[in-house]
């Protein structure tokens, strides 16, 4: 087990990694919460309370259920949950257990920094994508209408408890949705989280708890590091966006349909390489490996009949663009990122069509 530690704007929380750390949960002061509420869906639950009622000896926890899918990061949703909450005699004084992916974490922790003007939460993620990534660093959001995240807070939950041994039962699919965001932070990280990669692909697999042990465990540190370092993304933060500038465009190009949300950025980080290739930025040894791993965990949906001008035409709705300027986060080796704007339009297609052409 590996705790990391976060320092928030008001308090610092631990994040805690590996097989068992659900026992971690005993260390919450007995008395300090007047209730405590589970957040999650129904057949996650269904598969795993019992595990983690044992381990965490979490003695009463209602759950709240939400049914799985983006469409459920809303504001009807929000709505909602308010009113079983309160219905069911939450009050200031109580805490909200977050037992799910990314889906559960964000729009729960958004519902925790409003119901009652605020209350704590715990993070337990139960997908790669969420323990690598978006339970760590206390962004919370709902979509509005087609804009993902659109609406939200920064409101870190008090701990973040990821036991590996969950990941067991994930579809393929939402596992390798994961290990792509794992892959993004092994480029903002460097060539040792890089290797460690290249050369365990073949082991990497649901329910292949110890080896992912070390590489959430490694992909957790290099996000806890920036997060760190700047909290509010007023800088270096937004190098976590490495990948989601064209795969934001991408997901909204198919109307949330064709990809989960790791292969797009799988795509997008295809796409960055490619374009700090062309910018003469990243070295062409270090552009084919990276897109040689990306390929090499799993296929991906295509995208040869996605009309380039759409896509392009999707980029400057970027959540992270300025005034219309796209902040383009690009490669510069394996470990090294830059933050480019002014890349030009002719440059970004011919990226684009290249990785289109990719078998
Ligand atoms: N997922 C990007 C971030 O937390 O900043």
């Amino acid at each position: 087990m590996e705790t990391f530690r976060v320092k928030s704007e008001k308090f610092t929380y631990p994040v805690v990694t590996g097989k068992e750390s659900w026992r971690l949960f005993r260390d919450v002061p007995q008395g300090r919460y007047s209730s405590i509420f589970v957040v999650t869906e129904r057949s996650l639950w269904r598969r795993w309370s019992k595990r983690f009622i044992e381990e965490s000896g979490l003695r009463t926890a209602p759950a709240l259920f939400v049914p799985s899918g983006e469409p459920s990061k809303s504001l009807q949703m929000l709505e909602r949950l308010g009113g079983e909450l309160l219905r069911k005699g939450a009050d200031r004084r109580s805490c909200l257990v977050l037992f799910g992916g990314g889906v559960v974490g964000d729009l729960g922790a958004f519902l925790a920094s409003v119901y009652m003007r605020g209350v704590d939460c715990i993070h337990v993620p139960t997908t790669l994508l969420a323990q690598v990534d978006s339970a760590v660093g206390g962004k919370t959001a709902v979509n509005l209408g087609e804009m993902k995240n659109l609406i939200g807070t920064f409101y870190p939950g008090r701990m973040v408890l990821s036991d590996p041994r969950v990941l067991s039962t994930l579809r393929w699919r939402d596992f390798r949705s994961g290990l792509y965001e794992v892959v993004k932070h092994a480029i903002l990280d460097g060539r040792s989280l890089f290797k460690l990669l290249e050369t365990s692909t073949h082991t990497l697999r649901p329910g292949a708890a110890d080896a992912l042990e070390s590489i959430v465990a490694r992909a957790v540190k290099v996000k806890v590091d920036i997060v760190n370092r700047d909290e509010r993304e007023a800088n270096e933060r937004m190098t976590l966006n490495l990948g989601h500038t064209f795969g934001h465009a991408l997901e909204e190009a198919t109307d949330y349909s064709r990809f989960v949300h790791g292969e797009a950025v799988a795509w997008g980080l295809l796409a960055a390489a490619r374009l700090g290739r062309r910018l003469g930025l990243l070295p062409a040894t270090d552009s084919d490996q990276i897109c040689a791993l990306v390929r090499r965990l799993g296929p991906l949906p295509s995208i040869q009949d996605l009309p380039p001008a759409k896509i392009l035409r999707l980029l400057p709705q970027d959540k992270k663009a300025v005034g219309g300027t796209i902040r383009w986060v690009i490669p510069e080796k394996i470990g090294k990122v830059r933050v480019v704007t002014g890349v030009p339009r002719c440059e970004v297609l011919a990226a684009f069509r290249e990785i289109q052409a990719m078998k």
